[in-house]
């Protein structure tokens, strides 16, 4: 018989600390008014010092297991780009943090496309028969890694987890998934210093607005095209877009050239900002307790970060 993947559980979480635009009036010279109108961004959330990226990850998934009858889990990815530590990854802490059971821990970095990374590797697995139930959690601490001096960025982004738990199921289940990565483009967004590669330009964020923007468009766009034409269906079969939380314009711009009602396009960036790998299960999560999104509607991810690496994901829910 052959298996196909659910999403039987989602949580989410965000930092209790809220930072607004007025307040980041204070930090750097910028406005209200100019980072609305350009990023649709009004609030974002902020961990506490004493808060990690694991800390996120379990409120996060303990949120999606406190929703099951159970808390079995074959395996744990988590989708980071800000890792507590260098080693051991996230996953295994997160899993030491909850005790649970022994099971496959890991991390991937696809930066802000690793959501979708996490999905298809799962359902991946699952397909295989390797595995059966698998939480893929993304979970960030953006402001670490953010030039708080740097306008053009720290406006941006924001902390945040979301987790999703997918389970093999008999039926055939609408899944297509894409991605996909283009290394060339390494130099339009990226952190200077790392592990292995230790300079004096530092380990905050650096970035070219304008091209990680004109392809942020044209990856989410030819990606979700690949992965409807790969289904058959058409773009007015399509019930819901959630898209990765980079801008509001670009969104926009994706929705546009899709043809996709603006109705069927989950929006949460204006109080949570860009959450990299986080954004896409804390809108899924957001669009369930919303009544937005209901079992049996086909849903299209689609996310376009650093690397740059970008993927589609069309799913029945
Ligand atoms: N407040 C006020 N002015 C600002 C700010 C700010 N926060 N940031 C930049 N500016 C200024 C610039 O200094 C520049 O001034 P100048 O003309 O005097 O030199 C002016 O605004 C225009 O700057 P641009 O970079 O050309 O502005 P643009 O219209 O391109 O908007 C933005 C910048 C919002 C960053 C846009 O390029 C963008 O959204 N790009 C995508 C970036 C993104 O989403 N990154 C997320 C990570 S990747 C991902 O998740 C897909």
């Amino acid at each position: 018989m052959s298996l196909s993947s659910r999403i039987i559980s989602v949580g989410g979480y965000l930092p209790k600390k809220i930072l607004s635009n007025s307040d980041i009036e204070k930090l750097v010279d910028t406005t209200d008014e100019w980072i609305f109108t350009r990023s649709g961004i009004k609030n974002r959330h902020i961990a506490d010092d004493s808060e990690f990226t694991s800390d996120l990850a379990c409120n996060a998934l303990l949120d999606a297991l406190n929703k099951l009858d159970d808390r079995k889990i074959d395996g744990i990815i988590v989708a980071t780009t800000t890792p507590d530590k260098i080693f051991p990854p996230v996953a295994a802490i997160v899993q030491n943090k909850i005790s649970l059971p022994r099971c496959m821990a890991v991390d991937i970095n696809a930066v802000c496309s690793g959501f979708i990374y996490g999905m298809t590797i799962a359902d991946s697995l699952i397909r295989a028969g390797t595995l059966r139930r698998v939480a893929v959690i993304g979970s960030e601490t953006m402001s670490r890694i953010l030039d708080w001096n740097d306008r053009s960025t720290c406006v941006l982004f924001g902390d945040g987890a979301g987790a999703v738990i997918l389970e093999a199921c008999s039926k055939d289940k609408l899944w297509y998934s894409d991605v996909m990565s283009d290394g060339s483009l390494n130099d339009i967004l990226y952190v200077p210093s790392g592990v292995s590669e230790q300079n004096d330009e530092g380990s905050k964020i650096v970035m070219n607005g304008r091209e990680v923007f004109r392809h942020g468009v044209d990856k989410m766009h030819s990606s979700a095209m690949k992965v409807i034409s790969e289904s058959g269906l058409s773009i007015s079969d399509i019930d819901l877009l959630i898209p990765h939380q980079a801008n509001a314009r670009i969104i926009s711009m994706v929705g546009e050239k899709l043809g996709i009602q603006e109705e069927k396009v989950i929006l949460t960036l204006e109080n949570q900002g860009n959450t990299s790998a986080a954004t896409i299960p804390l809108a899924i999560n957001e669009a369930i307790a919303q009544g937005r999104l209901k079992r049996g509607m086909k849903v299209l991810l689609t996310a376009a970060g650093a690397g740059f690496a970008w993927g589609s994901i069309l799913f029945e829910y």
